[in-house]
C-alpha cells in the first residue's frame, strides 16, 4: 500500500472508517473516502486524521443511491485525475424490516451494487484505475446460504417460475424487488450479497489482465452500524446470542483488515468470493467453492442485470486503452 491511492466508500461509520485508517497506518500515499454527504465526510476525514496523526484524507461525497451523485463524484475524480491503485467498495446496508425502493426503483439493499458498478466501470472507462489495480467490493457469509435464519433466492428456479428461464430478468426483479418478490429483508440481503459475488466474478473476466476483483465478507463484526434498520428479530435476538458465543464476532479492526489482505491477493484468483470458512462467521478467509457462487450463467445474468439497471455497459476495448 505504500505510496498508493486507495478510496474507500462508506467511511462515515464501521469498517469503512476502519480501513482507511489502517490504509494510512500503512503509508498510503491518499485515502479518498466517501460519504454521502460533503459535510459528513469531511467530519470524517478530519477525524481520521487526528486520530491517525497523517494528512493523507480527501473526502468525496458519495451518494450511491443517486446515478447523479456518482457521475458528480466521477466528474471530480477525472479532475483530479490521479489512477487509483486499490478501490474499497465496501459501502452497504442490511436490509430494513419494510421493504424500501430507492428514487431509481431499486430496492435499498441492493442499491450500493448498482452505484459502484457505475463508479467502477465510470473510472475504468477515464482511465482511472492503475495498471496492477485491486478492486473489493464487500459482500458477506448469508449469501452462502449457510447462516441461520438466511437464505438466498434461487434465481434459476424464480426465473423459470417468472420470466420464462430469462435469469437475466429474474435478478432484475430481484435487485428492483418487483411484483412477484415477496419482500423479506434477510432474503433481500443474502441476495444482494449473492449479486455482488457474482458482479465480481463477471468483472474479473472483463477486467484487463493486470488488475484484479474481489468479493469479500469482512465476517461478523456486529459493533458497527450495519443492522440499524435490520428486523427487530434480527437486530434485537439474532445479533445478541451470536455475540453471546465465543467464536462469532469479532473488532470491526479486525474485520476491516480483511480488505486489505485482500488487497494483497494476486490475478490468478480474480474474480473470487472470500469469506469466513463454510458454517463460521469469523476467522481466517478463504475463497468460497460453494457451487452456487460458481455458476457461470447466474453471473453473467447478474452482470447483465446490472447494466441494465445502472445503464452503464463495460467500457469498449478502445476506450481502455485509455488506462495508464
Ligand atoms: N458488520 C458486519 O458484521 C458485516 C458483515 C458482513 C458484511 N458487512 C458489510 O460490510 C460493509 C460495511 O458495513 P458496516 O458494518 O461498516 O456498516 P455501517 O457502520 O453501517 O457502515 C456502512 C457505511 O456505508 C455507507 N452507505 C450505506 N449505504 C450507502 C449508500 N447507498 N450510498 C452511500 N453510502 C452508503 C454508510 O453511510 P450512511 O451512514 O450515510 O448510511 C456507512 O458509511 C457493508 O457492505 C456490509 O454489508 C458487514
Amino acid at each position: 500500500m505504500r505510496h498508493s491511492i486507495a478510496l474507500v466508500t462508506g467511511t462515515t461509520s464501521g469498517l469503512g472508517y476502519a480501513a482507511a485508517s489502517m490504509l494510512a497506518a500503512q503509508g498510503c500515499r491518499q485515502v479518498i473516502v466517501t460519504g454521502r454527504s460533503l459535510a459528513r465526510v469531511q467530519e470524517t476525514a478530519a477525524q481520521l486524521a487526528a486520530e491517525t496523526k497523517t494528512q493523507v484524507f480527501t473526502p468525496l461525497e458519495l451518494d450511491l443511491n443517486a446515478p447523479t451523485s456518482v457521475e458528480a463524484a466521477l466528474a471530480e475524480l477525472v479532475k483530479r485525475g490521479r489512477p487509483i491503485d486499490f478501490l474499497l467498495l465496501n459501502a452497504g446496508m442490511v436490509s430494513g424490516k419494510e421493504r424500501v425502493l430507492t428514487a431509481a426503483g431499486i430496492e435499498a439493499a441492493q442499491a450500493p451494487l448498482i452505484g459502484h458498478h457505475q463508479l467502477t466501470v465510470g473510472l475504468l472507462g477515464a482511465g482511472l484505475l492503475g495498471p496492477s489495480a485491486r478492486i473489493v467490493i464487500a459482500g458477506a457469509e448469508p449469501a452462502r446460504g449457510d447462516v441461520p435464519m438466511f437464505s438466498y433466492t434461487d434465481v434459476a428456479a424464480f426465473a423459470a417460475k417468472h420470466h420464462q428461464g430469462d435469469r437475466t430478468a429474474a435478478v432484475e426483479a430481484l435487485v428492483r424487488s418487483g411484483p412477484n418478490v415477496k419482500y423479506e429483508p434477510n432474503r433481500a440481503y443474502a441476495d444482494a450479497k449473492l449479486f455482488v459475488a457474482w458482479w465480481a466474478a463477471a468483472l474479473a473476466r472483463r477486467l484487463p489482465s493486470g488488475m484484479a476483483v474481489y468479493a469479500v465478507s469482512p465476517g461478523s463484526a456486529p459493533d458497527t452500524q450495519a443492522s440499524r434498520n435490520a428486523a427487530p428479530v434480527l437486530k434485537w435476538l439474532f445479533i445478541p446470542i451470536v455475540k453471546l458465543i465465543p467464536g462469532m464476532t469479532q473488532t470491526p479492526e479486525t474485520a476491516a483488515r480483511r480488505y486489505l489482505q485482500a488487497s494483497e491477493l494476486g490475478t490468478d484468483v480474480s474474480g473470487q468470493f472470500f469469506a469466513s470458512a463454510p458454517k463460521k462467521l469469523t476467522g481466517p478467509m478463504e475463497a468460497m467453492r460453494h457451487p452456487h457462487f460458481h455458476d457461470r450463467a447466474n453471473q453473467e445474468a447478474a452482470w447483465q442485470a446490472v447494466v441494465k439497471v445502472s445503464g452503464v455497459d463495460f467500457p469498449s476495448a478502445g476506450q481502455l486503452s485509455a488506462v495508464p
